[in-house]
């Protein structure tokens, strides 16, 4: 029998979610969630546009959870200080996107927020091994960001794999968020190769009933 894993949690990603009726979204998978998963996207870095602070802010006034805000946007450095204000407790920011990668982990720290780094599936963990000291969490993507309901590169795998043993070989805490295709197939593999955070949005909000799914996914995850 496995034993328990200590810090495993459930993001959904309200990216799925029916935008009207956001809050009542949020409340059915409260129960079972660590994080709720934000998806900002700004139409340049990635095809598609979504939403700013002006939603985190609400969505802070209508759950206590933790609010996990993932930049998928260029030049982020210029809305750090609006995410803060706004609520999010973590900011992921894309590798790709930063080139002064160190400088902005920083300014999200200072802010009073836990940082985060994003990669994308082309982008190899070797990229994090000067930061990874400074983070408190990866999040590896495992489809190429933009969209929600995509298929799940398996080749995250081996990189949710080479990344925790980087970590543990550093005697760091730092956690290991997977986002992209995560599902019922997918996360088993994902909780073999040692994945900490699974963020999921379609498979909740897109189920029939995306609290109880939320609820086995949690059940999964705890194991
Ligand atoms: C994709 C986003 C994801 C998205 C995942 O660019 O970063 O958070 O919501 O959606 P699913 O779980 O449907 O793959
Ligand atoms: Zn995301």
């Amino acid at each position: 029998m496995k034993t328990k894993q200590g810090g495993r949690l459930l993001a959904p990603s309200i990216l799925s979610a029916d935008f009207a009726s956001l809050s009542e979204s949020v409340a059915k998978v409260a129960p079972y969630s660590g994080l709720i998963h934000v998806d900002v996207m700004d139409g340049h870095f990635v095809p598609n546009i979504t939403l700013g602070p002006v939603v985190v802010e609400g969505l802070k006034r209508t759950s206590s959870l933790p609010l996990d805000c993932h930049l998928m946007i260029e030049a982020p450095d210029r809305y750090i200080a609006d995410f803060a204000k706004a609520g999010a407790a973590f900011l992921s920011v894309h590798q790709e996107a930063c080139p002064h990668l160190h400088r902005t982990i920083q300014r999200i720290r200072e802010e009073g927020m836990r940082p985060g780094v994003a990669l994308n599936p082309a982008t190899p963990i070797e990229t994090l091994d000067e930061i990874l000291g400074e983070v408190d969490f990866i999040l590896i993507m495992s489809v190429n960001p933009g969209f929600g309901g995509q298929k799940f590169i398996t080749s995250s795998l081996g990189k949710v794999r080479g990344l925790k043993n980087k970590i543990a070989a550093m005697g760091l805490g730092v956690k290991v968020e997977v986002d992209g295709g995560v599902n019922r197939q997918t996360i088993p593999p994902l909780l073999e190769a040692g994945t900490d955070w699974f963020v999921a949005g379609s498979a909740i909000f897109g189920a029939p009933d995306p609290g109880a799914e939320a609820k086995s996914f949690k059940e999964m995850i705890d194991g």
